[in-house]
């Protein structure tokens, strides 16, 4: 049997059309909330591969996705290359010490030697690839990264930023500094996502959640080429493994035909008009989305849009998904709601 999640990004026909949500594994859950404790801290629980295991399949039990994300979190990167990761409670991610000259992107871990210090990760995927063949279920499991200039931005700014100023001094005024950093995190990221592959994931995502802050024209110079890069070289090592991009809050780039490249499902933002995205790039691309993840708070709201992001796609070359992640207040049985007006509305039977 193959796997409907991995047949609808490859294009095929599916009985159904496939979901799963962005941050599926996550604070709305008291599952997750009593593991979490349980391990400590989140930084805890990514690094013990049990415990991240099983929280990665909760969702599956509890709200009945079709695929299951691993859980990890992006900035698990620049943490092994050495930048010492902090999650502060009501502040988010914080790095002590960012990146602001040549000697500290430097000082840093790279290429193989950074790959391998994530190897808890590999673990996690390794045992999940058992317990979900286990199951019998056929659930595709995604594995993930974020792109460069994603985690550039945390690198340099040290924190999750409203102004990026920090970034974009460097964009406008030591590019090639920029450039040495994006150069460094991707030879790591071709390893990284190469080496989830190996241990076992079906799919891989690629999360800009950060691209709106470029602007359109140097877009492709700053982040796109270089995710671009990324599907190049797994697509030749690896052509039978998805691969979804996901940059967020880009309906502008979509328009000026900025989107391009080898790879296999447009993850589309929930700002970008599903319509826009499947006249520009759905005969190229599988598309998915892209529910406002606020419309969780009523669940008229999710069937009305539910309803409405089907009659544009019609069920063909389509994904459910929503537009960015789940907020931890969510109720449980509006996520629940989503996912089985998915089903309904593609026919699941
Ligand atoms: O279920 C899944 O989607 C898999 C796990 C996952 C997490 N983070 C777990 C997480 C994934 C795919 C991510 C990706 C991620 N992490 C992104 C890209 C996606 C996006 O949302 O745009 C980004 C930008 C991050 C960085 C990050 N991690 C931030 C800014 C924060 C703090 C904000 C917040 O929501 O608290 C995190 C923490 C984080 N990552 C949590 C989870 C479940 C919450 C941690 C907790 O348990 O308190």
């Amino acid at each position: 049997m193959s796997k409907i999640f991995v047949d609808a990004c490859k294009g095929l026909d599916t009985p159904y059309t496939p979901v799963w949500m962005m941050r599926q594994a996550g604070r709305y859950l008291p599952e997750y909330m009593k593991v979490r404790g349980e391990a400590g801290s989140f930084l805890n629980l990514c690094h013990n591969p049990q415990k991240a295991a099983e929280v990665t399949i909760q969702p599956l039990d509890i709200v009945g996705v079709d695929a299951a994300i691993l859980f990890s979190d992006i900035l698990v990167i620049p943490d092994e290359m050495g930048m010492d990761l902090e999650f502060i409670k009501g502040q988010g991610p914080v790095f002590h010490d960012p990146i602001k000259t040549e000697e500290d992107i430097d000082r840093l871990l790279g290429g193989e030697e950074a790959a391998n210090k994530l190897d808890y990760v590999y673990d996690t995927i390794k045992l999940l690839r058992e317990q979900l063949d286990e199951r019998g279920d056929e659930i595709a499991l995604i594995g993930f990264t974020g792109a460069p200039w994603t985690l550039a931005t945390y690198m340099i700014e040290g924190q999750g930023t409203k102004t990026y100023n920090l970034c974009k001094k460097m964009m406008y005024s030591n590019p090639e500094l920029l450039h040495k950093i994006l150069r460094k995190v991707t030879d790591i990221i071709k390893l990284y996502m190469e080496k989830q592959i190996q241990s076992g994931v079906d799919v891989v995502q690629i999360f800009d959640s950060w691209a709106a802050a470029i602007e359109p024209g140097l877009y492709d110079e700053f982040s796109w080429s270089y995710m671009v890069e990324i599907c190049d070289y797994l697509k030749e090592k690896y052509p039978e493994t998805p691969i979804i991009m996901f940059p967020k809050g880009v309906a502008s780039f979509i328009e000026r035909g900025l989107v391009y490249g080898n790879f296999d499902v447009f993850g589309v933002d929930w700002g970008t008009p599903m319509a826009l995205a499947k006249e520009k790039l759905g005969d190229k691309y599988v598309l998915q989305g892209n529910m406002e993840p606020c419309r969780l708070y009523s669940k008229e709201m999710t069937t009305k849009c539910v309803e409405a992001i089907q009659k544009t796609m019609g069920g063909k070359r389509h994904i459910f998904n929503l537009g960015h992640g789940i907020l931890p207040d969510v109720p449980v049985e509006n996520a629940i709601h989503f996912v089985s007006e998915c089903h309904r509305v593609s026919g699941k039977k």
